[in-house]
C-alpha cells in the first residue's frame, strides 16, 4: 500500500448530494433497514468502539438530546463494528451508571461492509477504530451534509442540531445559512446570476449579499 492509499480519508467515498447506499442489519433496536427511514431525516453516524471514554460521552449527550432530534423530525442511527451484545452491554452500563436510556439503533457491522461503503473506514483498513463520522440524511435519501472528527475529539450535539435546523430552513425558504447561524436568526438570499442585476443593484454588495426578506427559521 502507497501512502496516498493509506492516508485516504474517510468519508472519501459518498459525496454530499449522492443518495446514501441502502443496508440492512441487526441493531439494538431489532433488524433494520436504513430505506425504512426514508419520509424523515436520519444522521447516521459511526463510532470507534464501545465501552471507550469519548464514545461514551457522545451517547449520553445525544441521547439527553433525543427529544430535540424527535421535534425536528430526524432520526439518529449509531454503527460500530462491535456485537450486538457489546452494544447492548454499553447500553446497559451506560443506563445504570449515566442514568440515560439510548433508544435510538445502534448497529453491529463486524464485517465493515457498511462502514466501508460508506467510506466510515479506508478500503485497507483492517480495525475500525479510526473516526467519527456523521452523515445528515434528507427524507428523500440523499446526503445532504456530512463531517468526521477523530478518535480523541467528540462531536458537538449542538452543532449536530444547528446543522439540521441549517438544512430543514434552507429547504423551507430557499435561503443561505451564513456562518454561525442559529434558528431564528436571518438568512441570506441567493446571489443574483444576471449582470443587468449586478449593475441595477443599490450598491456593490447588496447583488450578492443581502439578506433574504422573511427568512429566518421557516417555522
Ligand atoms: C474514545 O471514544 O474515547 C476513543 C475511541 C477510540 C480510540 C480512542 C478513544
Amino acid at each position: 500500500m502507497d501512502q496516498a492509499e493509506a492516508r485516504t480519508p474517510p468519508c472519501a467515498g459518498l459525496r454530499i448530494g449522492d443518495i446514501a447506499p441502502d443496508f440492512s442489519a441487526r441493531s439494538t433496536t431489532g433488524d433494520i433497514r436504513l430505506a425504512d427511514f426514508r419520509g424523515r431525516w436520519l444522521i447516521l453516524f459511526s463510532h470507534p468502539a464501545d465501552f471507550t471514554p469519548v464514545c461514551t460521552t457522545e451517547f449520553v449527550a445525544l441521547a439527553s438530546e433525543a427529544a430535540a432530534f424527535e421535534a425536528r423530525d430526524c432520526a439518529l442511527m449509531a454503527l460500530s463494528v462491535d456485537s450486538l451484545f457489546s452494544h447492548f452491554a454499553w447500553l446497559r452500563m451506560i443506563r445504570d451508571r449515566f442514568g440515560v436510556e439510548v433508544r435510538f439503533p445502534i448497529v453491529e457491522d463486524p464485517t465493515l461492509v457498511i462502514g466501508r461503503a460508506f467510506g466510515m473506514v479506508s478500503a485497507q483498513d483492517n480495525d475500525s477504530a479510526t473516526v467519527r463520522t456523521s452523515f445528515f440524511i434528507d427524507p428523500a435519501g440523499v446526503i445532504r451534509a456530512m463531517s468526521c472528527y477523530p478518535a480523541n475529539v467528540g462531536r458537538s450535539t449542538p452543532e449536530m442540531l444547528r446543522t439540521l435546523d441549517a438544512l430543514q430552513a434552507v429547504d423551507w425558504n430557499g435561503g443561505l445559512a451564513p456562518a454561525n447561524w442559529a434558528p431564528g436568526q436571518a438568512m441570506l438570499k441567493p446571489p443574483s446570476n444576471s449582470l443587468d442585476e449586478v449593475y441595477a443593484s443599490a450598491d456593490e454588495t447588496s447583488w450578492f449579499l443581502s439578506e433574504q426578506v422573511g427568512a429566518r427559521d421557516g417555522r
